[in-house]
C-alpha cells in the first residue's frame, strides 16, 4: 500500500502617466499599443519567469521566447551553474536577461526588481515557478505525522509560500505599470505554480504534509493579494496554476507507479499553462487553474 502512496500523490496533483518621466511613458505607451495586437499578447512587452534554472520554469523561458516577441527576464539562484538558460542566451541574445535571485533573500529580489525597472521600466507577466518538494537528507514528502520535523514545515512554507509573495510585493509597481485599463486582455498577469495537492477540498489522501501545507498558503496568500489588487483597480490579475504531474527532478523520485500517459512532458505542460496565462482576463483574478483549463477548488 505504502508503495502505492506516491503515485496516489502525485496523480492527486493529476498612473499616473502624468508623472512617468518621457522614456518610461514611451516604453510604457509602445507596450500597450503592442498588447492589443492578435499576435502574443506579450508581443514587445517584458515577461519574468521565477525559478528559470531547470523543470518547468525553464521550459516558460523558452517558449515564451519562441512564441512572443518580447522580453524575457530569467531568474534563479546560481546563473553560472544554469546551464539550459546559457543555451537559450546564445539563442535569443538581448532578448533574455538572466538575474540572480535567490526567494529565501529578500535583498535579491528587491535587486532584481531594481534591476527590471532599471532596463525595461514595467512587466507585463510574472511567473513564479520556483518550489521545493524533497530535498536529499534535508526535506522529504512526509507519509506520516510521526515524520513531521518543524524545520521541513518552515522550509517549505518558506520558499514555497513566503518567497513567490515576496516577488509579487517587489514587482508590484512594474506589475502596474505594465498592466494597461484592466479590462479583457489589458491586464498584467501573474502565475504562481501552484499544486493540486494544496487544495483542502480535494484533499482525500493526506500525507506530504510540508509540500502540500506550504503550497495551500501560497493559494490563500496568492488569493489575498488578488483580492487587494481588484480593490484597488490595479490592472494585474493573480492566477495559481496546477501543471499535472511533469517529468522533471521534482517529480522524479515519485515517479514509478505514474502510467506513461499521466506523466507530462514540460512542453505539453508549459503550452497548456502558457495558453491559460494568454487568455486571463481580469474576471480570472484570483482563481486556481488545473493545466487543461479546469477549476480547482480550495
Ligand atoms: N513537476 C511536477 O510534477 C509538479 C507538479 C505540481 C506542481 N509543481 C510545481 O511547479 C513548480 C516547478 O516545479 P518543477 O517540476 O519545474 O521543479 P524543479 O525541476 O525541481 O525546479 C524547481 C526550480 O525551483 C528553483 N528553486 C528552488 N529553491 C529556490 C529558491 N530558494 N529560490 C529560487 N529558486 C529556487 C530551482 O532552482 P535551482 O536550480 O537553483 O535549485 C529550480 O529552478 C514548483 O512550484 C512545483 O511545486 C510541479
Amino acid at each position: 500500500m505504502y508503495k502505492l502512496r506516491p503515485l496516489l500523490f502525485l496523480n492527486q496533483q493529476c498612473s499616473s502617466m502624468a508623472a512617468m518621466k518621457p522614456l518610461r511613458l514611451m516604453r510604457v505607451m509602445s507596450q500597450r499599443a503592442s498588447l492589443s495586437s492578435s499576435a502574443g499578447k506579450w508581443e514587445g512587452g517584458v515577461s519574468m519567469v521565477q525559478g528559470a534554472s531547470r523543470g518547468i520554469g525553464l521550459e516558460f523561458v523558452k517558449q515564451l521566447l519562441e512564441k512572443e516577441k518580447g522580453h524575457v527576464v530569467a531568474s534563479c539562484r546560481n546563473p553560472e551553474g544554469a546551464t539550459g538558460l546559457h543555451h537559450l542566451k546564445s539563442k535569443f541574445g538581448e532578448r533574455l536577461s538572466v538575474l540572480q535571485l535567490d526567494v529565501t533573500n529578500e535583498s535579491t529580489i528587491e535587486q532584481s526588481a531594481k534591476s527590471i525597472g532599471k532596463r525595461y521600466g514595467s512587466l507585463n507577466l510574472l511567473i513564479n515557478a520556483s518550489g521545493i518538494l524533497s530535498i536529499p537528507q534535508v526535506l522529504q514528502p512526509e507519509t506520516t505525522l510521526r515524520k513531521v520535523e518543524k524545520s521541513s514545515l518552515m522550509l517549505a512554507y518558506e520558499v514555497n509560500a513566503v518567497g513567490p509573495v515576496l516577488v509579487i510585493k517587489h514587482m508590484w509597481p512594474l506589475l502596474k505599470d505594465g498592466g494597461g485599463s484592466g479590462t479583457d486582455r489589458d491586464v498584467a498577469v501573474v502565475a504562481n505554480l501552484s499544486a493540486r495537492v494544496g487544495s483542502i477540498g480535494d484533499n482525500r489522501l493526506g500525507g506530504w504534509h510540508s509540500y502540500r501545507a506550504s503550497k495551500t498558503a501560497l493559494n490563500q496568500l496568492t488569493r489575498n493579494i488578488s483580492v487587494e489588487f481588484a480593490r484597488r483597480k490595479d490592472p494585474i490579475t493573480c492566477i495559481l496554476l496546477h501543471p499535472g504531474t511533469v517529468d522533471t527532478d521534482l517529480s522524479k523520485p515519485f515517479q514509478r507507479n505514474v502510467p506513461e500517459n499521466k506523466l507530462f512532458t514540460t512542453e505539453f505542460s508549459v503550452q497548456k499553462l502558457l495558453s491559460i496565462i494568454l487568455n486571463a482576463k481580469s474576471h480570472d483574478n484570483g482563481k486556481f487553474f488545473a493545466w487543461d483549463g479546469q477549476e480547482i477548488p480550495w
